[in-house]
């Protein structure tokens, strides 16, 4: 099988590093790709949003299946498109994609159908809005724009002030575009975030193994948010009890909802969950896998990714045994200096190799370079180790990232601390 991934940062790296150990796979190709995703993949030198150039090529190339893997392409309906070409797709069809591009919709429909999740009002004008708030009157409270905004669309206001501020910038200044021009006011829950990713194919749910994902910057979570600066799996405060919970609670009653709404969801849901006093909530879904939440989850897979893939468009997911190695993850991303706000690219990258011999995957999220491998964004590399322990593969991570070194990196130096 000819198998094509959308996408070029470590999420898709690891997706490709799975899919290169099928049997079934004879090529793989990534668009665009990046400087690690080429060992693997050939690139091809397409943007994520094309989906004419990327059916183009499919057809051309007698690719078997895409699997598109970012959000943006997702929400497009980019799986829509070619499965409609005649090109087998990977991924949740642009209606299905609304639980992660509409978070009204998401909301709405956890509303609708009773899954636990904070309490909130929608609003399409500002001043509403802003009286909404003042009426309540109860702080912290969390704005967040409709649409995609890069992981940055979600504000937490500690006082009417900057709620007021954060409403206005995303309403009417236009901050995330058109993906503020609807927002939601949520009610602040506390409590530990879980991932759980899920495999469906519409009518089976099997949940990953879970993870645990680092948002802000620096150490003990301060500075702003990012994408994600490093993650491991499993989640301890998930436990079995909580697992059977969230199964019944909230997974199932999620695919339901979706077959309830004549959706057909098939592809990746991701579970973005509180564990508050009052039992596990969702924060938010998202039609993909995590990144970097992916890199500690793939590297744990045990099966075979190009039969799950296959299972899911084919939708026969029911009956399939999906099995998880024992070990432990752990990754670590390293990152450009000024990440995520402004930052310098095309620094020379050294040390990846003796990063790999001390038994680390090194996954390349935003490299490039032609004969030397350069910086290319702001989540460079995500080094991600296994151990028997998380401990064990948290210790791995870091002395694998002890070795690589490009101009200005930082990391965080706690990913996983708490839990050991
Ligand atoms: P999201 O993009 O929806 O995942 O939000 C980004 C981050 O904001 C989450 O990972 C949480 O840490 C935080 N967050 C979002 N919604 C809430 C909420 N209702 N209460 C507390 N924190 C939240
Ligand atoms: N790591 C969070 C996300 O992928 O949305």
């Amino acid at each position: 099988m000819k198998v094509l991934v959308v996408g070029g940062g470590g999420r898709e790296h690891a997706i490709l590093y799975k899919l290169s150990q099928s049997e079934k796979v004879t090529k793989l190709y990534c668009a665009p790709g990046n400087f690690g995703t080429r060992k693997l993949a050939e690139s091809v030198p397409l943007k994520v949003m094309d989906k004419e150039g990327i059916l183009d090529f499919s057809l051309k190339n007698n690719i078997d299946m895409v699997v598109v893997s970012p959000d943006d392409p997702l929400a497009d309906g980019m799986v829509d498109y070619l499965e409609k070409g005649g090109i087998r797709a990977f991924g949740p069809c642009k209606d299905a994609a609304r639980i992660e591009s509409s978070k009204i919709f998401a909301k709405n429909l956890m509303k609708k159908y009773n899954i636990p999740t904070a309490r909130y009002e929608t609003f399409e004008d500002s001043e509403s809005a802003v009286s909404f708030v003042k009426e309540m009157d109860t702080y912290p409270v969390v704005v967040k724009a409709d649409g995609l905004a890069l992981g940055k669309g979600v504000i937490i206001a500690h006082d009417f002030e900057s709620a007021e501020y954060a409403i206005v910038s995303m309403m009417e200044n236009k901050k995330f575009g058109a993906s503020g021009t609807k927002i939601v006011i949520e009610e602040y829950l506390t409590g530990p975030e879980v991932t759980v990713l899920a495999f469906t194919d519409g009518k089976t749910l099997v949940p990953m193994v879970s993870s645990q994902d680092h948002k802000r910057a620096y150490d003990n979570d301060e500075g702003p948010n990012t994408g994600g600066m490093g993650a491991f799996s499993p989640s301890p405060v998930y436990s079995e009890e909580v697992a059977e919970i969230c199964m019944r609670d909230i997974f199932m009653p999620t695919l339901e909802a979706l077959n309830k709404e004549g959706i057909v969801y098939k592809g990746v849901i991701y579970f973005g969950l509180m564990i508050t006093k009052d039992g596990p909530k969702v924060i938010e879904y998202n039609a993909r896998f995590g990144d970097p939440e992916a890199q500690c989850v793939l590297a744990r897979l045990d099966s075979d990714l190009y039969e799950i893939f296959d299972a899911i468009v084919e939708r026969r997911l029911d009956g399939m045994e999906i099995k998880w190695k024992k070990e432990k993850a752990c990754c670590v991303v390293l990152a450009s200096g000024g990440y995520p706000g402004k930052y310098e690219t095309g620094y020379e990258i050294f040390g990846v190799e003796q990063a790999e011999r001390v038994g680390a995957y090194v996954f390349h999220a935003g490299t490039g370079g032609i004969d030397k491998c350069v910086t290319a964004g702001g989540r460079v590399l995500g080094v991600t180790a296994l151990g028997k322990t998380l401990e064990e593969a948290i210790l791995r991570a870091y002395k694998a990232s002890a070795h690589i070194s490009f101009k200005d990196m930082y990391y965080r130096k706690d990913i996983g601390r708490k839990f050991v």
